[in-house]
Formats: structure tokens, C-alpha cells, sequence
């Protein structure tokens, strides 16, 4: 096996592991509740309706055509009526017996605990309100003593991940089963947020440049794209260069050069940039000058120099660019990586 494929798998699957670790399961800071400042809705129910109904009724998916994700959401969704359990369908389907075709979450997924079903009716016993603070509600002792043992974690901080405003629409259902058909990966990137992320990994190989136009009609979505190790080349640069939100893109090992940075130096949100082991040189570095938010770059394994590296720099302050340089000694060749 080449020396590059043992450095960089070990590389990519760290860098994987960065990148969910800052963004997507930030560490949550749990604190105790307070009855006289957090929110029934808020603070109690949208945690467990997060965690537990949202993967498959939330901005990105609508299974049984409702969303909970919201209130707005969730009175459209007409399965909470407030003041009355026995009319909730909501109430209705997570009593059910574990084993009932009907029950919610659905069988296989995580069953609602007894306190989470509890808080559920208690609140839609008491108006199903969603600015109600919990001491402006009757709270009966067994939901008190519930609350008590509460712990609340602040929701995640996915904006962090990237500086873009929500859209408005969640991607084209149609345009994201295409992708889906073609092999490509297309995930919601985290849970509250209509952003996609999609990688090739499963199919590298055959991965051409006529597929990458298939991205193209989630281009307000897509913010995270892995096509390295993929066939793509040039002949892809002009469809990759629409693809306007994205923030960070890996096109390692993969044969493009300088042309395609002429259309990446588009792609004005993008933060990381990877190009590892592809033809670009110094000429197509120049393209990326305009690219204010560039954060990382790497360029081991290129045409690149260190001049063209302190010129890049030298347009975007704060610029680091892994050269990678110092890296391959061969005495200090990483393990093979264990399966
Ligand atoms: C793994 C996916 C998944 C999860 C998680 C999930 N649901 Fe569902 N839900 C479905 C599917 C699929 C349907 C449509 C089929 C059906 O009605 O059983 C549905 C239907 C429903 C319906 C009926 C909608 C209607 O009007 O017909 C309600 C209410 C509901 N879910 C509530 C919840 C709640 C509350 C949670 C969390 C506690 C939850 N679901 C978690 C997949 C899921």
C-alpha cells in the first residue's frame, strides 16, 4: 500500500472525529432546572421531543407528515390537543404497549422513559403551553419531584459550525433521493438544522464528474462535501463552483488542479479546504485570495511552495496551511491501521 493511503486514513478519520466533536456534540453543560425561570416548553418538553421524535418529525424529515420541532410545528401537526390527554394523539402513541405496531418512537428506537411520558401529558394536561414558566403551572408533588431530578442541557451549538443563516425550505425531497440513489451519502448535518452534509466514501471509485451535478439542486444546503478519493477531475469545477454554501470540502487525492481552484475561489463561506495529494500549484492558489473566511488549508503533496503558501497568508489573515512537509519520515511511518 502507498505510504500516503497509511498516513492519510489514519488523518481522515481523526479529522472526522474533530470535526463531530466541535460541532456536533459540543459538550453540554447540564445544570438543574429552576421552576421560577425555565419554561415548561423550552426547558423540559422540546429536550425530550429533540432527542426523541425530531430524527424523523423535525426540519428535515416529516415522517407521518408532522414535525415536532417547533410549536408552530407542533399545532400544525394537530397531534396535541391542549387540555386534553385523551384526545392527543401524541399521548396516544407513546402509551402504547412496547410491541404495538403504532408505538412511538417506533420499535427498535429508544422507548420513552416513564418520566419523559409523564412530563409529556402533564403539559398538555395544563394547556400545552409554550411560554408558560414551570412555576406559573400546577405542579402536582410526582412532577415535582420529577423536575427536581431533571437535568437540563442547553441545545447544541450548531451555528458554530458555520456562520450561515438557516434557509428557509428544507432541500428538495426529490433532488436528495437522487443523491441518495447514486451511493452518495446526504445527511443532515446535525439535528435543528436543514444543512446537509455528503460524502462519496461508499462509492470513491465510481464517482465521476457528470454525478457532482446531482449536488447541484441542493446547492443552498449542502454545506459539508466529501468527494475525496473520488474519480472526480476539472471537468467538474464549473458545478462544484455553484455549490455556494459550502464551508468545507475535501477533494484530496482526486486529480484536479489549478482549474477547479479557479472555481473554488468562488465559494466565499467556505472555512476548510482540503487538497491533499492533487495537482494544484502556486497559480491556482492565487484564485483563493478572495476566500475572507478560509480557515485551514491543506496543500501536502502538491505543486505548492512555501512562496505561494506566504503569499496566500499574506491575503487571509489567520490562514493555517498544512504543508505537511515536516511530516513523511520514513522511520516514523505511522501503523498500518487496524480494522
Ligand atoms: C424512527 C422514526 C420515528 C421516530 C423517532 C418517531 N416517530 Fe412518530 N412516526 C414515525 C412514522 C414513520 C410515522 C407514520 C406511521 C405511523 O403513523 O405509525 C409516525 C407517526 C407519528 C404520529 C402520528 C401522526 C398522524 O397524525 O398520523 C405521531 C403523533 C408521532 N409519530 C409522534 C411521535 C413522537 C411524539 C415521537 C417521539 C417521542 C416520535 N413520533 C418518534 C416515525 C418516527
Amino acid at each position: 500500500m502507498p505510504l500516503q493511503n497509511l498516513i492519510l486514513r489514519p488523518l481522515a478519520c481523526s479529522m472526522l472525529l474533530l470535526i463531530f466533536s466541535t460541532s456536533v456534540t459540543l459538550a453540554e453543560e447540564k445544570r438543574k432546572l429552576d421552576p421560577e425561570k425555565d419554561k415548561i416548553y423550552e426547558h423540559v418538553i422540546k429536550p425530550i421531543l429533540s432527542s426523541n421524535c425530531t430524527t424523523c418529525h423535525g426540519s428535515s424529515k416529516a415522517k407521518g407528515k408532522i414535525r415536532l420541532h417547533n410549536p408552530e410545528e407542533i399545532k400544525k401537526s394537530e397531534s396535541v390537543v391542549a387540555g386534553d390527554i385523551d384526545e392527543s394523539v401524541m399521548i396516544e402513541r407513546i402509551m402504547l404497549p412496547e410491541d404495538d405496531e403504532e408505538v412511538m418512537p417506533p420499535e427498535g428506537k429508544k422507548r420513552l422513559s416513564e418520566e419523559q411520558k409523564k412530563m409529556l401529558s402533564w403539559w398538555i394536561a395544563e394547556g400545552a403551553n409554550f411560554d408558560k414558566k414551570i412555576s406559573e403551572a400546577n405542579v402536582p408533588d410526582d412532577i415535582g419531584a420529577i423536575i427536581a431530578a431533571m437535568d437540563y442541557a442547553p441545545p447544541r451549538e450548531i451555528k458554530k459550525a458555520f456562520n450561515l443563516p438557516e434557509p428557509p425550505q428544507p432541500a428538495n425531497d426529490a433532488a436528495v433521493t437522487a443523491i441518495g440513489k447514486a451511493g452518495i451519502l446526504v445527511m443532515q448535518l446535525a439535528q435543528d438544522t436543514k444543512y446537509l452534509s455528503a460524502n462519496v466514501i461508499n462509492v470513491a471509485k465510481s464517482f465521476n464528474d457528470a454525478q457532482v451535478k446531482l449536488l447541484v439542486p441542493v446547492k443552498d444546503h449542502l454545506t459539508w462535501l466529501d468527494l475525496s478519493r473520488s474519480g472526480i477531475s476539472d471537468q467538474a469545477a464549473a458545478d462544484l463552483g455553484q455549490l455556494s454554501k459550502l464551508t468545507k470540502l475535501h477533494l484530496e487525492n482526486t486529480v484536479i488542479s489549478d482549474k477547479t481552484l479557479q472555481e473554488i475561489g468562488k465559494l466565499e463561506n467556505l472555512e476548510y479546504l482540503n487538497l491533499y495529494a492533487t495537482k494544484v500549484t502556486d497559480v491556482g492558489l492565487e484564485n483563493l485570495k478572495n476566500l475572507k473566511k478560509l480557515k485551514k488549508l491543506y496543500v501536502w503533496q502538491t505543486g505548492v511552495t512555501q512562496a505561494g503558501v506566504d503569499k496566500l497568508k499574506g491575503a487571509i489573515p489567520g490562514l493555517y496551511v498544512n504543508t505537511g512537509w515536516q511530516v513523511p519520515k520514513k522511520e516514523d511511518k505511522p501503523e498500518e491501521p487496524k480494522n
